[in-house]
């Protein structure tokens, strides 16, 4: 769909703001239930996770919702146990945490590129639905978006990024050598979803060939499926200063 069809920017941002707006209503609320929120944000590399992230963040206190977007595993967390270090990331009561990039690590990137073998990637398959269900049983609020985007988009987003000096930092070797592996990751990702798309924890594919209509759908969704999150702001006494506002100096 290169060019042609996006949608303009001043339409985006009228549709956007009253969904942020219900964002914050959002945060409130898991503040006062103690609420817990996750939401996990994969696609292939380009799809536009970093700019869906940051329009549910953009209004919100960093201190109550955090995004994680991990490193390569050291050594160390080579030898743990493969979830162990996602688990330390997990929100606490009123906290909303939002991964770029996750534990689904394992079913695609370490995958395609070779970095985990086989066998890992099957128990991961097996496993990953009785992690979630751990959490979802514990009460947290877990959602999981897929941002889907074909070639043709991936090869135009790579190519800005070489072009652009301000986006040429994203372009990894890693989106390389995945450039040339796109059947590969759409395997990856057709065994990701028949193995993990359960009834506690399913996966909602959402259209990112357009960045800002995925993420307008993306946000519109994740607020129909949160419960009915009516908390009325605190009432706050402002009163008069009383004197004339006084000068910086
Ligand atoms: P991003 O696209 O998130 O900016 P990269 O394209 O560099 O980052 O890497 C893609 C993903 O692959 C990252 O989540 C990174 O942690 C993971 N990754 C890179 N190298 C390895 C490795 N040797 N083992 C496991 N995961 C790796
Ligand atoms: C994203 O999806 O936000 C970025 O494109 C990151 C990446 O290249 O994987």
């Amino acid at each position: 769909m290169p060019g042609g069809n996006a949608m303009k920017k001043s339409d985006y941002e009228n549709a956007i703001e009253p969904m942020q707006e219900e964002l914050v209503g959002m945060a409130r609320w898991a503040k006062a239930t103690g609420a817990r929120i996750v939401v996990l944000f994969e696609g292939r590399d380009t799809a536009g996770k970093g700019g869906a992230i940051q329009a549910v963040r953009e209004q919100l206190n960093p201190r109550q919702c955090r995004v994680v977007a991990l490193a390569k595993p050291t050594e160390a967390e080579q030898g743990q146990w493969y979830f162990q270090r996602y688990v330390d990331h997990l929100p606490s009561a009123g906290e909303i945490v939002l991964f770029d990039r996750s534990w689904y690590n394992r079913a695609g990137v370490e995958k395609v590129m070779g970095y985990a073998e086989d066998a890992q990637v099957a128990l991961f398959l097996e496993q990953a639905p009785v992690f979630e269900k751990l959490l979802v049983d514990d009460g947290i609020l877990l959602f999981k978006y897929w941002l889907a985007t074909d070639q043709a988009q991936q090869e135009e987003r790579l190519r800005e990024r070489l072009d652009d000096p301000l986006k040429r930092w994203k372009l990894s070797p890693v989106d390389l050598a995945a450039r040339d592996r796109y059947d590969a990751y759409t395997e990856a990702r057709e065994a990701m979803l028949a193995a993990t798309h359960t009834t506690h924890a399913p996966w909602t594919l959402v259209d990112f060939n357009d960045q800002k209509r995925g993420r307008l759908t993306l946000v519109r969704d994740l607020l129909d499926r949160l419960p009915d999150m009516q908390v009325a702001p605190p009432e706050i006494d402002f009163p008069e200063l009383g004197r004339e506002p006084k000068a910086e100096r």
